[in-house]
């Protein structure tokens, strides 16, 4: 058996960012526009007005200050309230190609790596852009690397469950290395117009070059150990899959975008994670002393400061526990690797850090690391 380390880390960060000021005056545009569109139903109190949407309220429940996005008129178009990304001709390459392609190339030079290293591409995601081609096998083409690629998604835990993968095959030796790209557009899966979760994602894509560990002589972080776990619940949930009954059902459906049960959500996934971490630890002998760094999915900072306080016996200091969340908002499978892209490298040798993720499924996913010169 070999083992497997992370060699190499990139994020692709669109050009355009929306404060949550920008958000909410868009938002509560749309809901004037609503209700004097509909002033005769909610004064006969067949409807109920659209309540305003507040930054306060915002930064209170979730932490988030701003969020970037692929389109931002389109999105702020209180008529619109949905990115503007154009349908691709097919011989050009899909949106996500694009984004993972930036991050896979930041990933490699910093691990000094080109294509000719690389023996697979998984892209795992929450979203794909088409049932097939893989996105994985673009970007795989678009990089020029041989071997294999595949799709995966477990929902916002995609990136955790993708390392695992990515070290199994290495650990067996079926490939020397694979690039774990994460591109989310999740503007695109978003209704902007409720009130209730307008405010919660961005877009954004984060790529790791993950290597067979023997004789590497760059700096890299060693895979410790790696484990998973899934619970079915439906307080997440997105029902855009590819079967119609009828033809408009696209343009009715509220629950073909992202819908959650965010009160459900916060009370059972909280105390999963917590006990996930803490036994994964346990069982590897990491103690909470020896545990420099938490690299957690990023949907709430509430959530974050519960797990990291749960996990280190004590409130963990903001260098030990990293958000990116009031940048970016979730980012769905990235938040936990761009936190880990963007705080790992001041890591001295033989620190010990791990990277978790979570999300629908329920899903949760483990990943503790090493940091080797
Ligand atoms: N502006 C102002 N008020 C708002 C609002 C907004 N944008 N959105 C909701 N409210 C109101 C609600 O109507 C509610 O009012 P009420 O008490 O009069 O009914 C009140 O604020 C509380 O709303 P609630 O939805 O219960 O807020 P919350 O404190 O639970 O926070 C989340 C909402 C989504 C931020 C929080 O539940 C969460 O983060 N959950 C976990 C989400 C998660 O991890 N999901 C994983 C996705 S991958």
């Amino acid at each position: 058996m070999y083992s497997a380390a992370i060699t190499g880390s990139g994020v692709f960060t669109p050009e355009h960012s929306i404060s949550n000021d920008e958000l909410v005056a868009a938002f509560n545009a749309h809901a004037d526009l609503f209700n004097a569109e509909n002033a005769a139903a909610i004064e006969a109190g067949t409807l109920d007005a659209k309540p305003h949407s507040s930054s306060d309220f915002i930064v209170a429940a979730s932490g988030i200050e701003s969020r970037y996005v692929l389109d931002k008129d389109g999105v702020l178009n209180p008529e619109r309230m949905f990115p503007n990304l154009p349908k691709r001709a097919d011989d050009e390459p899909s949106l996500m190609a694009e984004m993972a392609v930036d991050a896979a190339l930041q990933a490699m030079a910093q691990a000094g790596r080109s294509a000719h290293d690389v023996d697979a591409v998984i892209c795992a995601a929450s979203n794909h852009e088409r049932a097939y081609p893989a996105i994985a096998v673009e970007i795989q083409q678009m990089l020029e690397i041989d071997g294999f690629a595949f799709d995966m998604n477990v929902a916002c835990s995609s990136a955790t469950f993708g390392i695992q993968t990515a070290a199994d095959m290495i650990k067996t030796g079926s490939i020397r290395s694979a690039l774990v790209v994460c591109p989310e557009i999740c503007s695109a899966h978003l209704e902007w117009r409720d009130r209730d979760c307008h405010f919660i994602f961005g877009d954004v894509a984060t790529a790791l070059l993950i290597e067979r560990d023997e004789d590497l002589d760059t700096p890299h972080f060693k895979i410790k150990s790696t484990r998973l776990a899934t619970q079915f619940s439906n307080n997440i949930r997105n029902n855009n899959g590819f079967l119609r009954r009828t033809r408009d059902e696209m343009e009715d459906r509220r629950d073909m975008q992202f819908m959650q049960n965010g009160r459900k959500v916060f009370k059972e996934v909280l105390p999963m994670v917590s006990k996930h971490i803490a036994n994964h630890m346990d069982d590897e002998g990491v103690t909470p002393d020896a545990l420099k760094r938490l690299w957690l999915h990023q949907a709430n900072k509430t959530m974050n400061d519960y797990i990291g306080k749960k996990v280190l016996g004590r409130v963990p200091d903001a260098t030990e526990q990293p958000n990116i969340l009031q940048d970016y908002a979730n980012t769905s499978s990235a938040g936990s690797i761009i936190a880990f892209s963007k705080y790992s490298n001041d890591l001295a040798t033989g620190d010990h850090g791990i990277i978790c993720s979570f999300g629908a499924g329920y899903s949760v996913g483990s990943v503790i690391v090493e940091r080797s010169a």
